[in-house]
């Protein structure tokens, strides 16, 4: 059955404070991970998944992130005249990989807020939010699972991960009950970020979500909540809990993700996918050891 999903929304409006000083004048998706920003690999994650139309929600400091999709004559130009082909394709590569669309958010009110600002553009189909701090690797499948789901059940469908109990309070959290598949769950209420101890499962929210159209008019009946934010998690609360629109299933993902938008996370991203590489890996691998060796 063909997918009816096309289009791929990218809320990157938020303040990343937690990056300051390095997010002051620069959005937090533009960071690298080794040398390509955050963003890239969530744009090439989307393409990936047959999603050519993409969104960017943006915030004050967009002009890096439009630049870095659209031509940079110059220094294109000059690589050219230097013959230096390898990097002009590195750089040329971001230029035509999406239909890329930009959206303002204006005040970051929150995530729900965000994708609010994606009316007009998504219309009445469902489709793909991915965050535009949180990678996952491409060597793991998350998002094309989802939408199959999405296309099998008409529903909405979440990203989940199992977390260690102890750091539950930090996500969105989902009550779920099994279904016949074994990585499929149907989420029955969800919780943002709740008070520690209380969480009602260890399965944590992560940023993939194909959503259905609905979520629009939910999203603009949801009053702020934690943070005093717009959050999507109480949105797809609502959504679960009166089963609107086919209701609210999990996908739960086993692989590796990384939160760039976190400073330790975001360290580990690096050194995971730079051991990996074949032009970084060979040098990095017996300097991490020996490194490793001296912090014993
Ligand atoms: P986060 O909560 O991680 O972003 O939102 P933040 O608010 O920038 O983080 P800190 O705590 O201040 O460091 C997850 C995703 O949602 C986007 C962010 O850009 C990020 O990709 N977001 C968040 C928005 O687009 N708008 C918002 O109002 C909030």
């Amino acid at each position: 059955m063909a997918s009816r999903i096309t289009k791929a929304v990218i809320p990157a409006a938020g303040l990343g404070t937690r990056f300051l000083p390095a997010t002051k004048a620069m959005p937090k998706e533009m960071l690298p991970v080794v040398d390509k920003p955050a963003i890239q690999y969530v744009v090439e994650e989307a393409v990936a998944a047959g999603l050519t139309d993409v969104l960017l929600i943006t915030g004050r400091n967009k002009t890096a992130l439009e630049n870095h999709f659209d031509r940079a004559t110059e220094l294109e130009a000059n690589l050219e005249k230097k013959g230096d082909v390898d990097r002009l394709h590195k750089v040329e590569f971001s230029n035509d990989l999406a239909d890329m669309h930009y959206v303002r958010q204006g005040d970051p009110r929150g995530l729900g807020h965000a994708v609010l600002r994606s009316r007009m553009h998504v219309g009445n189909q469902p489709f793909a939010v991915l965050l535009g701090d949180d990678l996952i690797d491409e060597r793991d499948v998350l998002l094309s699972r989802m939408i199959e789901e999405q296309n099998k059940r008409d529903a909405t469908i979440i990203a989940l991960m199992e977390v260690d109990p102890e750091v539950a309070h930090m996500y969105g959290v989902a009550t779920i009950e099994a279904t016949g598949s074994p990585d499929v769950v149907r989420v029955t209420d969800l919780v943002e970020k709740p008070a520690q101890g209380t969480a009602p499962s260890n399965y944590a929210i992560i940023g993939r979500y194909v959503l259905q159209p609905d979520i629009f008019d939910i999203l603009d009946n949801t009053e702020p909540g934690k943070g005093n934010e717009i959050q999507l998690t109480d949105a797809l609360r609502t959504q679960a809990k009166n089963n609107v629109a086919g209701g609210v299933y999990g996908v739960v993902f086993r692989g590796r993700r990384y939160d760039t938008g976190d400073r330790l996370d975001y360290i580990k991203a690096i050194v995971q996918l730079a051991v990996e590489r074949e032009d970084l890996g060979p040098e990095l691998r017996p300097w991490l050891k020996e490194f490793s060796a001296t912090l014993e």
